[in-house]
């Protein structure tokens, strides 16, 4: 079976508690709501890309336990090839804790569980999916390494290659030039480049050899970055936040389906773009992540401006 994109990907259950405002250190506050959601960046955006009508499939290792089967279920539902996720047999799966504050900001403590024994010969066995796609994506939610041969196997094949660098950490200078499309927030670029500005943040990562920096800017939309070329940014959308989990992998998502049918950058921004503010319209990762139909009908029928660059 051949897939548009391939996501190595984490899986986690998001355990969420709905709090007036951050924690300070050994406070205690009484929670307004909790729910029990379907997480992982990993995931979060196989399902945003799913829901824009690419074909998706995963490579990710995932718990034995019942949060594990929660994420076949889940994949099924959403058409999401899973044949190359394993379980680790009597393995916890991943869980992340998250507090989200009346503003619609949060916090996140990841357990990537099961996750963290995702290795290099899980993406071996998945060589022939990943040869045949048109992208290839992953965060930094799974191990460096699960990652690095997956982008081997695409770079050797052809296949685009997009990074969420989410949570930022450092990373091997080995990796750099074999991400093709690296899409960090604000601070995680800055964080990356040890740089106070976004502009001199993307030019160190294009010298490393990014082939694109697309750095999102919350409802400020994102800016692209490419070598040689003035910088493009793409406004966003002022929504009423209900909370902002998942927006960022609903972005990554939402731009891996356009890349994979070669949409030109502006209008794959601007549909990203678009994708993101929907997604923060109900509480939890996926639960309003749009479709390509929610999302023709939210964005106004002009299209953006184009501009040239780019790899694809
Ligand atoms: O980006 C949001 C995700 O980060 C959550 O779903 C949580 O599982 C963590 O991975």
């Amino acid at each position: 079976m051949s897939v548009d994109v391939v996501c190595v990907a984490s899986w986690n259950v998001d355990l969420i508690a709905h709090i007036p405002q951050p924690l300070e250190r050994g406070q205690t506050q009484m929670a307004q709501g909790f729910e029990r959601l379907p997480g992982g960046k990993g995931s979060n955006a196989a399902i945003a890309a799913a829901r824009q009508g690419a074909q998706v499939g995963l490579i990710a290792r995932i718990g034995g336990d019942d949060f594990g089967q929660m994420g076949l279920d889940l994949w099924a539902r959403e058409g999401i090839d899973s044949q190359h996720v394993v379980r680790g047999a009597g393995e916890t799966n991943g869980t992340a804790l998250i507090l989200v504050y009346a503003d619609g900001d949060n916090s996140i403590a990841v357990y990537p569980g099961a996750g963290a024994g995702l290795n290099a010969s899980h993406v071996q066995a998945a060589s022939d999916l990943l040869a045949h796609a048109r992208v290839v994506m992953a965060s930094c939610e799974v191990p460096v390494a699960a990652t690095q041969t997956a982008f081997e196997t695409a770079r050797t094949h052809g296949v685009l290659t997009l990074l969420n660098p989410a949570p930022a950490m450092p990373l091997p200078d080995a990796l750099w030039p074999l991400v093709d499309v690296l899409t960090p927030n604000e601070g995680e670029l800055l964080m990356l480049a040890d740089a106070t500005d976004i502009d001199t943040a993307a030019h160190q990562l294009l010298q490393r050899g990014v082939g694109a920096v697309v750095v999102t800017l919350g409802e400020r939309g994102c800016a692209l970055f490419l070598p040689d070329t003035a910088p493009l940014r793409v406004p966003g959308h002022a929504m009423q936040v209900v909370d902002t989990i998942g927006a960022g992998d609903t972005f990554t998502g939402t731009l891996a389906a356009a890349l994979a049918r070669q949409t030109p950058w502006p209008e794959a921004l601007r549909w990203a773009n678009a994708a993101a503010a929907l997604s923060t319209q109900a509480h939890g990762a996926v639960t309003a992540m749009p479709t390509a139909e929610q999302v023709r009908t939210f964005l106004p029928s002009t299209p953006a401006a184009p501009v040239g660059g780019g790899r694809h």
